[in-house]
């Protein structure tokens, strides 16, 4: 069993850059100790979790509210509208929802048995015109999917584009002329194609008629989220407005597996029982030997080699494989398969992947949203969710920009 951790699988469990943890060794937040051989910085295990421990249970006063009201009835066009994590929270921002459009008929089924009222246009984006909704629409959304651009010249224009969901997007977009548009993404779109991609979608708006807000990567346990999910919002205001978008603050409070799945601030109940997926034998019979907040390091070194394969050579801290989530820490970023391999994420006390129910607590959608489709559509509907309690706070700052706009001109 190992005791000790590198720098960099403490920066990954903890979630701060190697800095951070440099600069917290001198502070004497988290000591860091000399490996004998090769004296590099390594940290014991136990000051880590205790660490975590602090930094997930104290019990922080939090202040901190985005909330604010509509003044008029906002309408949003929600584009890859998947289960609707995004729809909901805002929806529950006090938006409402005029048309969701989403290729998967499972993800369909699954909105319209929760909202038998929405307007569900099932298929390819790219079969759709949406000029009906020409300035009628406030909001458009979407979680398009990350693609390649080809690049003919310097700047990418609209045109280059095409083939690819961002131009469907940036389409209706230009289609529909809402007063603000938002992409939402994985933060691997920083950096896809050395950031040129993201930079692409930028002047494309720019294009159309958008100012970008600065990009920020959203951390979901900062709104509160139990998970350490993180989402790349891509915030898009017509250039007619004078009106900046803000981003919502970050809460103070961070919650942890046990406020997702027992009741407590989050919840009312216990997650209720559902259905879950179960580890194939060889699997359970390996997480059975790691602990809570432990992962494949925690393993005898004959049982690490033989799972991890040709993993287990690679470099890199890893700490998501074989990992069993600790009760007093936020879940790791759910995955669109939870019994996959490299990303196993076991229940705290039991040896098997999160149910159902447990996995939509931990993204936070209520209780009573249903899934449609098999076990494996039901998780990946849920895995591929903006989480709904960080939608929701999304929703809130737009709806601060419209209440501005609404009331420093006659707009429409
Ligand atoms: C990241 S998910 C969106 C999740 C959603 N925002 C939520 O919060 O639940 C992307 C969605 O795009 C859908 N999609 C992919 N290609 C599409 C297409 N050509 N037309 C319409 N929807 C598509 C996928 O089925 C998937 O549900």
């Amino acid at each position: 069993m190992k005791d000790y951790l590198t720098l960099s699988e403490a920066s990954e469990i903890i979630g701060k850059s190697k800095e951070t943890l440099r600069r917290w060794d001198k502070e004497g937040i988290l000591n860091a100790v000399r490996e004998p051989v090769s004296n590099y910085r390594v940290y014991r295990k136990s000051d880590v979790q205790n660490l975590l421990g602090s930094l997930f249970n104290d019990v922080i006063e939090d202040d901190v509210s985005n909330c604010v009201e509509p003044e008029n009835e906002y309408s949003v066009l929600e584009l890859f509208a998947g289960a609707g994590g995004l729809a909901i929270g805002l929806e529950k921002a006090g938006l409402k929802c005029v048309a969701l459009n989403e290729i998967d008929k499972w993800a369909c089924e699954t909105l319209r048995k929760n909202r038998p009222n929405w307007n569900v246009l099932e298929g390819d984006i790219r079969e759709f015109n949406f000029s009906d909704y020409k300035n009628k629409v406030d909001v458009v959304t979407g979680g398009f999917p990350c693609q390649a651009f080809s690049y003919a010249g310097k700047k990418l224009g609209l045109n280059d584009a095409r083939g690819t969901l961002f131009y469907e997007f940036a389409r209706v977009v230009q289609e529909v002329k809402p007063a603000i548009c938002i992409g939402e993404n994985v933060r691997g779109l920083i950096s896809h194609e050395k950031g040129k991609t993201l930079n692409g979608m930028i002047s494309i708006l720019n294009e159309i008629g958008y100012n970008v807000a600065p990009v920020q990567v959203m951390k979901a346990i900062n709104y509160r989220v139990p998970q350490k999910r993180e989402r790349l919002i891509l915030v898009g205001v017509r250039k007619d407005i004078d009106i900046e978008f803000e981003y919502p603050k970050p809460h103070r409070k961070i919650y942890n597996l046990a406020d997702a799945l027992k009741k407590g601030e989050l919840y009312e109940c216990d997650v209720p029982k559902s259905k879950g997926a179960n580890y194939p034998d060889y699997k359970k019979k390996v997480l059975d030997l790691v602990p809570q907040k432990g992962y494949w390091r925690d393993l005898p070194l004959d049982i690490q080699k033989d799972y991890m394969g040709g993993s287990f050579y690679l470099g890199g801290g890893k700490t998501g494989m074989a990992r069993r989530i600790g009760w007093d820490e936020p879940s790791l970023t759910l995955t669109c398969s939870p019994a996959q391999k490299q990303t196993e994420r076991c229940h705290p006390d039991e040896t098997r992947p999160f149910t159902v129910r447990e996995y939509a607590r931990i993204q936070t959608f209520p209780d009573d949203w249903q899934f449609a489709g098999s076990l494996a559509q039901q998780y990946k509907q849920i895995g591929n969710a903006v989480p709904v309690n960080l939608a929701k706070e999304v929703g809130h700052s737009v709806v601060k920009l419209l209440n501005e706009f609404y009331k420093s001109s006659k707009p429409r």
